[in-house]
């Protein structure tokens, strides 16, 4: 498939790229270049002209854009980007690919979409709570799918990630939630799996490095895209 990567050039770009480009023909979208050898297309996820641009001739999309890291909560700017590049990016770019005729969208979500996702049970599929800005975009974002999959047929795929992070970094960590945490290898067979789902509708599933789901439940994800945490510490 042809698979534009709308904001593939941050940190879970760098883990996931690589191995979409593996298994399908991948073009990049951002305002840097990514590392490697891949197609890149300079512009923002927030102006169509750019999208459309970059949807010429591709089969599937995915969100990996995001507002601002750096300042985290420092003020109105940092709102600000983040309503632009996790509410009004997916929405301008799943219009503007559906119009190019683009068929199916992975977007990179998060479990901050609940409020604490530790302290909830999952297995009751509780309705995203978060109310905090980062929380509440990804919130939003989630929702722009959703429509976006009823307006346009599209099959749209929301991954909840949970601390990605490079396998050498993963092995390493001795930091909080260190049980939840994912590795990049299987942050990337989640995206890999989730562009097989061509079903038209939104799905949202939990991609956590909880192998034992003591606290998240990845079987959601792995009855539907065949999906489970792989990597072990020794
Ligand atoms: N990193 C995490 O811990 C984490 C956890 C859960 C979910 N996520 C989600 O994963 C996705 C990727 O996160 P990340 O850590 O790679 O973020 P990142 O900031 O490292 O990368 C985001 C990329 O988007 C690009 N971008 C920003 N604004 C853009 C715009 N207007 N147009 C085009 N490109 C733009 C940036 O240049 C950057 O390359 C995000 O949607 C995020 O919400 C990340």
């Amino acid at each position: 498939m042809r698979v534009l990567v709308a904001g593939g050039a941050g940190d879970v770009g760098r883990m996931v790229v690589p191995v979409l480009a593996r298994h399908h023909q991948v073009r990049v979208l951002d305002l840097r270049p990514p590392e490697g050898e891949v197609e890149f297309i300079e512009g923002s996820v927030t102006d169509q002209a750019a999208v459309e641009k970059a949807a010429r001739d591709q089969d599937a999309v995915v969100y990996l854009a995001m507002g601002r890291k750096t300042g985290w909560r420092d003020g109105p700017a940092w709102v600000a980007s983040h309503f632009a590049v996790n509410v009004t990016g997916p929405h301008v770019t799943l219009e503007t690919c559906a119009r190019a005729g683009v068929r199916q969208a992975v977007y990179a979500s998060s479990m901050s979409v609940f409020a604490d996702y530790t302290t909830r049970d999952y297995t009751a599929d509780p309705a995203p709570d978060a109310t905090d800005a980062y929380g509440l975009t990804k919130r939003l974002g989630e929702q722009v799918c959703e429509a976006a999959s009823r307006e346009h047929g599209l099959a749209v795929t929301a991954l909840r990630l949970v601390g990605p992070m490079p396998d050498e970094e993963w092995h390493a960590y001795r930091g909080e939630r260190r049980e939840l945490v994912t590795a990049g290898s299987d942050v990337a067979a989640a995206f890999l799996a989730a562009l097989a789902r061509t079903e038209p509708g939104f799905a949202a599933y939990t991609i956590t490095g909880d192998h034992d789901r003591l606290t998240l439940d990845w079987t959601p994800a792995f009855t539907a895209l065949g999906w489970r945490p792989r990597a072990r510490r020794s």
